[in-house]
């Protein structure tokens, strides 16, 4: 470890903690980070030493905490490189209301049928569902940029997609899932080209490169305190300050209001305006400080120190012959996170195992389940570094992955029920049905699961036959398999009210951490059931899976 990160790990107390007995090794900072010292003891500052509401009280407090709210506001514009200060950055909860700001302030109220709304197959759900919720409402079209297969945003399929009609583009500056970066400039320069304004997610890339929205060309820029070292429950917006004057305010009420009468209101100032109710004031105070904690690292020492993990971690994980990795292959610059999948290993099961380690990663689709589509990959489990990470951090994770299909055999039999275990090591009834009374496929797909019950049910009620497909974790798996005997021979009302049979059959063994692997096959089986009894009696249905 280089005496540089031996410091920085001394600002994050929670590091020192053990999980399972072993030290903690938190690798999944691409969800949220950790917080050093200086930001956090922002909150006792100011809850010991000047909380107030701002913009609201002329008493000594309420100045000094407007003083460092507004203050906070002008600090994280200079971190992203808006000139045009504290009136082109609004505070917000996260990147997603950013995002949603941006829909409810401009997209909704002007966009209609004709107009056109490009995004890419990486999107995050934060901006994917919002622009779809857009086009819907409107009856804009939305198009899709591809991507190419070693993990890049395909900029030729962009060219021949944005034309005169399109209103908005939105990218991820860098992508969650891949790590690659989008040349955003690019984009802006298409964008702006054809009378677009430009929405760059930056959830990815504000905490991890040197940002500079003027120099990308950004109309907007979303980011989130709880991913660049600062505390939850903030986040921000840059907006070029001609398009933000020109808006629609996403939330009406105090503090975004001038002049209130009884028929009509004005609006507040810019970022005020878009800062309606009391704001998280600590929240912002303390973001400001996060950002003032990573320039002194030095934000081209951050994208370094990320790219040679990142690099690390992925030239280790490609050696291997039973890890896929996603995104752009070793030697390209990435940020710091690295998707991968293990043979035969449901990430669920891999992130337990790792758990076991101390080990904290991400197993699911990470909120993007259309790129996961395009992977045809249920899901993938993450590992992200941040300013404190090392290479031996790594290798704990490289050395926890060896052999980790027998791993998770071990693990079942050492911490479920041995019926459980043993359906595992012999499922029944798998496959599909051929002409089955009942099917339904999996709804619940943010772990990354993937399955389908189906169910023969004869015409008194009783379930005759059940079969079922599953790309899911181990323990949903054999979960299916136990429903699955368990069903036959039972009535469709029974399977309606099943509740807790499942873990009652475990005699509750399993660990509490997985009890939304051992509910969730039952939880589908149920609402299959009641779906089939609520619908006509010869009607199929479709339900979600094991
Ligand atoms: C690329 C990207 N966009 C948007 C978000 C949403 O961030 P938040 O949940 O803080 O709103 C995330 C979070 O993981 C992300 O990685």
């Amino acid at each position: 470890m280089s005496p540089q990160v031996a410091r920085i790990r001394e600002e994050f107390p929670v590091l020192d903690r053990e999980v399972n007995g072993e030290p903690l090794t938190y690798l999944d900072n691409a969800a949220t980070t950790h917080t050093p010292r200086e930001v956090y003891e922002v909150f006792e500052e100011f809850y010991a030493g000047y909380n107030a509401n701002v913009h609201r009280g002329i008493h000594e407090l309420s100045h000094e905490a407007s003083l460092a709210y507004e203050d906070a506001h002008d600090r994280v514009a200079e971190f992203v490189g808006a000139s045009g200060g504290r009136e082109e950055m609004i505070f917000t909860r996260n990147t997603t209301e950013s995002i949603n700001l941006v829909a409810h302030g401009l997209a909704l109220p002007e966009f209609g049928p004709g107009d056109v709304i490009v995004t890419t197959e990486m999107e995050h759900h934060a901006s994917l569902v919002t622009w779809q919720q857009v086009a819907k409402r409107t009856g804009a079209e939305l198009r899709f940029v591809r991507l190419t297969d070693d993990g890049h945003v395909d900029v030729a399929h962009a060219k021949s997609l944005i034309d005169d009609d399109v209103a908005l583009v939105s990218v991820p500056h860098v992508s969650n899932v891949l790590g690659a970066i989008t040349p955003v400039r690019t984009f802006a320069d298409l964008a702006h080209d054809a009378g677009a304004v430009l929405v760059v997610d930056g959830a990815q890339s504000a905490p991890t490169r040197p940002v500079d929205v003027e120099a990308m060309g950004a109309d907007f820029f979303a980011f989130s305190g709880h991913k660049m070292a600062g505390p939850t429950g903030i986040g921000g917006l840059y907006g070029r300050k001609e398009l933000l004057e020109g808006m629609e305010p996403f939330l009406y009420g105090g503090e975004m209001i001038q002049h209130v009468t009884f028929d009509r209101s004005t609006w507040n100032g810019l970022p005020w305006k878009f800062e309606a109710g009391t704001p998280p004031i600590a929240e912002g105070i303390a973001l400001a400080a996060a950002v003032e904690y990573l320039d002194d690292l030095g934000m081209e020492w951050v994208r370094d120190h990320e790219n040679r993990l990142a690099q690390y971690a992925l030239e280790r994980l490609s050696e291997r012959d039973d890890v896929e990795t996603y995104g752009p292959g070793p030697g390209e610059e990435r940020t710091g996170l690295v998707s991968f999948n293990v043979d035969g290993v449901h990430g669920h099961d891999l992130s337990s195992i790792l758990n076991g380690r101390g080990i904290a990663v991400r197993a699911g689709d990470h909120c993007t389940q259309p790129l996961h589509d395009r992977l045809d990959v249920p899901g993938s489990v993450r590992a992200s570094f941040y300013v404190y990470n090392t290479t031996e951090e790594i290798d704990r994770l490289l050395d926890a992955i060896d052999d980790a299909e027998v791993k998770v055999d071990a693990h079942l039999q050492d911490r479920y029920a041995d019926r459980l275990y043993d359906h595992h090591r012999d499922p029944q009834n798998t496959g599909g049905l051929a002409d089955p009374s009942l099917v339904k496929s999996s709804e619940e797909t943010t772990c990354g699961d993937d399955g389908e019950f189906h169910v023969d049910v004869a015409p008194d009620g009783t379930i005759e036959t059940v079969g079922f497909e599953s790309e899911s974790c181990a323990v949903s798996r054999a979960v299916a398999s136990l429903i699955s005997e368990y069903l036959q021979g039972r009535t469709v009302e029974e399977a309606a009210e099943m509740e807790g049979e499942v873990a009652a059959m475990l005699d509750g063994q399993f660990p509490e951490l997985r009890r939304e692997c051992v509910v969730g096959p039952e939880e589908v089986i149920r609402e299959a059931a009641r779906d089939h009894l609520a619908a006509e009696p010869a009607a199929e249905d479709t339900i979600s899976s094991p």
